[in-house]
């Protein structure tokens, strides 16, 4: 045990040397690797080293180690009542800013902080158009798709109604614990099966054969429900609309893309379409009138550019414009 005067006057030797006093300041004020604290003091790392032992040994700093790297930062109790050396650092430490090379010192740091920075710009800027055959794969390729999950308020239990290949059901899968898949027809349900599985670890598949206009869906079980490019195959779109609205939660919302109406009568064989697309604004109309607020039409850049198969299709293949129409189940339901 030190005797109380022999305890001081190492103290006071401790706090007695200025670098060791910069050195406390500018840790202060950031973590620094021992390099990058050099550089910010103006000195060799070989002549910081020692002071840095007598710092650690008084138990004024906190060590993190990443690899090779050390990185320090100032580590003094909260309570300086019962230590000596924290006593004093807490009385010296607004004096810190009076030492004549503190102001070029923190100028110092502040340029190893921009320098930090760029270096890590300036190598996303060289790779970025290498960057995906860098490596950026996961074994399993979902951790991405699970960390935005974690955006939505779980369970969310989501459709893909008219799924065909499961094509827009593919971008929900991951988001929800639940995605319900619905089609009339189970070779396409088969098609999106093979398309979705493995699911994301956390989302259930569920594929239901079954009709728009008749949802194999319970009263309010969903949280969304998308329809995309499936209402113009049926007999009467506003029914399939009402269908949406009874199956979806207050608050939740549904979105429909179609195609806007067009004059290839050939797609009706080749496409399998009963209308030569909607007009959005009968789309919204059903909406509102199945009792979705908001609804709300969107144009979409994008352009549908159905495959001619048979000599009867137009050798000209059409780019057919499309739409999205939305709206939302009233909160209160
Ligand atoms: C053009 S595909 C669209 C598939 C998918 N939604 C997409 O965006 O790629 C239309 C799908 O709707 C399905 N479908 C047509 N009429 C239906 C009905 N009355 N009830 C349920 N599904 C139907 C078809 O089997 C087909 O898979």
């Amino acid at each position: 045990m030190i005797a109380p005067t022999a305890q001081l006057g190492e103290a006071l030797r401790l706090f007695g040397e200025p670098t060791r006093l910069r050195i406390l300041g500018l840790l202060e004020l950031s973590e620094l690797s021992v390099g990058e604290l050099a550089r910010a003091l103006g000195m060799q790392q070989s002549r910081v080293s020692n002071h840095l032992r007598l710092l650690r040994d008084a138990h004024l700093l906190q060590e993190r180690h990443e690899g090779r790297t050390t990185f320090l930062r100032l580590d003094v109790p909260e309570d300086a009542t019962e230590d000596l050396v924290a006593r004093l650092w807490s009385t010296l430490r607004a004096e810190i800013p009076t030492l004549p090379e503190f102001a070029a010192d923190v100028a110092r740091l502040h340029q190893v902080i921009a320098e930090r920075r760029a270096r890590s710009r300036d190598f996303f800027d060289r790779v970025a158009g290498e960057w995906e055959k860098i490596g950026v794969d996961f074994a399993t390729g979902q951790a991405r798709q699970r960390a935005a999950a974690n955006l939505f308020a779980r369970p969310l239990v989501l459709a893909d109604l008219g799924c065909g290949t499961g094509y827009l059901a593919s971008g929900l899968a991951g988001l929800c614990s639940k995605l319900v898949c619905v089609d009339s027809s189970s070779a396409m349900l088969e098609e999106a099966r093979k398309k979705l599985e493995p699911m994301p670890p956390g989302t259930e598949l569920e594929l239901r054969r079954g009709d728009l206009d008749e949802l194999p869906i319970a009263d309010g079980e969903l949280d969304g429900c998308v329809a995309g490019m499936v209402l113009h195959h049926l007999e009467d779109p506003a029914t399939a609309v009402r269908e949406m609205r009874r199956v979806l939660k207050p608050g939740s919302n549904a979105v429909v893309l179609e195609l806007a109406p067009h004059r290839e009568e050939w797609m009706r064989d080749e496409q399998g379409d009963r209308h030569l697309g909607l007009d959005p604004s009968d789309v919204r109309t059903a909406f509102e009138r199945a009792g979705f607020v908001d609804a709300r039409i969107e144009a979409v850049e994008d352009r549908y550019q159905p495959k001619r198969r048979h000599a009867s299709a137009p050798a000209e293949e059409p780019a057919l414009a499309l739409y999205i129409v939305r709206g939302r189940v009233p909160s209160g339901g």
